[in-house]
């Protein structure tokens, strides 16, 4: 009998998560994963949060049951997310539709199929140029037409900021844009408060619809209202925005999924239009979101001492990272490279966009055991003071000819 799947091709694997598989079975002792955006300590070894093993004793000792959330998410834990985001005293807190979601991904993919639904102008979903590789995928999904703006100078290794206005003024009215709050992945290059501000005056002005992409809140700066910065700005304009968070990085619970869609609105009825329509699309794509990864946020964004144990731990992790970044510069002069490796330390969040080729980053892998994405992106919390003066020697070696 002939089958009917004999059409289907292989899958080459996702550029990101297929490196960490490869990773896996590499037998090297001396190995380097600096692919995949996952804070490390400085051991190498993943890192779980005080705060989150407090907050796991209190799961278990509060013996939660295995019922049904609503599909809609956990209530409490969606008010805590946008207060963190939107700010606890925001005006406009009671205009916010919200729901819990499968971390960034699935907030990100809610919010799209909600557009691809409801959004009565052009389909078409604006990207920085570029931008995380999950992006086009989450947006293709939703049937969404996928165009670009300027933002990245790779002469400068920063943003470049003229093209992006140029890029703005001449898009349609009423475009969706996505911007990254901060930490943009995979550049690392942030827009300060002054841009943001310009920018704000475009989005007004053309009436766009901004879709803020925060994975990263607390992680760029260590702290969490600057990397909110450009998300209460906007929000303060009283414009219709769009939110997905992300707790994975910030929490450490990668593999629990946890994030949060919202949609600020202009009334109390359309919030209310809005949150049942998220909920309805919830219903058909998984029914109601697993409780586990909410229920420990919640724990902790509830609980004023292990908030603050939280924020002091956020604060920790972003600061190793910045010593890393300074790390991987120095030992690159060390080692003599002639190289101009500023970016590596003005680029802010997870990584690093090193500038390296597919197949400088090939080598990297084949030669030293360093695993990178192809586009020259690092992970610099894969960094730490036993692994550092390996890589800056391999960067040195494979980029010394160029
Ligand atoms: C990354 O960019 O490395 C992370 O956001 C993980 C992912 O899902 O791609």
């Amino acid at each position: 009998m002939k089958s009917c799947w004999s059409h289907v091709q292989k899958y080459a694997g996702d550029p990101i998560l297929g490196v960490n598989v490869e990773f896996a079975k590499d037998p090297f002792p001396q190995k380097v994963n600096i692919s995949v955006g996952s804070y490390k300590d400085e051991n190498g070894k993943p890192y779980i949060l005080k705060c989150v093993k407090k907050s796991l004793e209190k799961y278990v000792k509060d013996n939660v049951n295995h019922e049904y959330l609503p599909m809609g998410g956990l209530p409490e834990f969606c008010q805590n997310a946008i207060k963190l985001a939107y700010k606890s005293d925001f005006k406009y807190l009671n205009h916010i539709a919200a729901i819990q979601c499968l971390s960034g991904t699935g907030s990100l993919r809610i919010g799209q199929q909600f557009l691809s639904k409801f959004y009565p102008y052009k389909k078409k979903i604006f990207f920085s140029s570029p931008t995380w590789g999950n992006h086009y995928a989450i947006a293709e999904g939703a049937h969404l037409e996928i165009c670009h703006y300027r933002y990245y100078d790779t002469k400068t290794r920063g943003i470049d900021f003229e093209g992006m206005v140029e890029d703005f003024q001449k898009m349609e009215k009423n475009s969706i844009v996505l911007f990254h709050a901060c930490a943009h992945n995979p550049t690392g290059a942030d827009l300060n408060h002054e841009q943001w501000e310009k920018i704000l005056k475009i989005v007004i002005e053309k009436e766009f619809l901004p879709f803020f992409d925060m994975a990263y809140q607390g992680f760029a700066s260590g702290d969490l209202d600057e990397d909110a910065y450009a998300v209460r700005l906007f929000a303060n304009a009283g414009i219709n925005m769009i939110l997905a968070q992300s707790f994975a990085k910030n929490f450490g619970l990668y593999g629990e999924r946890i994030g949060c869609l919202s949609f600020l609105t202009q009334s109390e009825e359309e919030k209310v239009a809005i949150q049942t329509n998220l909920e309805k699309l919830v219903r058909a794509e998984y029914s109601n979101p697993p409780k586990f990864g909410a229920i420990i946020v919640n724990n902790i964004l509830s609980d004023e001492q292990l908030k603050k144990e939280w924020i002091e731990e956020l604060r920790m992790m972003a600061t190793r990272v910045k010593e890393m970044r300074i790390a991987l510069k120095e030992k690159l002069k060390e080692v003599g490279s002639k190289l101009n490796w500023d970016s590596i330390v003005n680029q802010r969040g997870m990584f690093a966009y090193t500038g390296l080729s597919p197949e400088q980053c090939d080598r990297l892998k084949n030669e030293f055991h360093i695993y990178t994405i192809r586009t020259g992106r690092i992970s610099i919390p894969g960094l730490n003071p036993s692994n550092v003066e390996y890589v800056a020697k391999a960067f040195h070696e494979v980029t010394k000819d160029q």
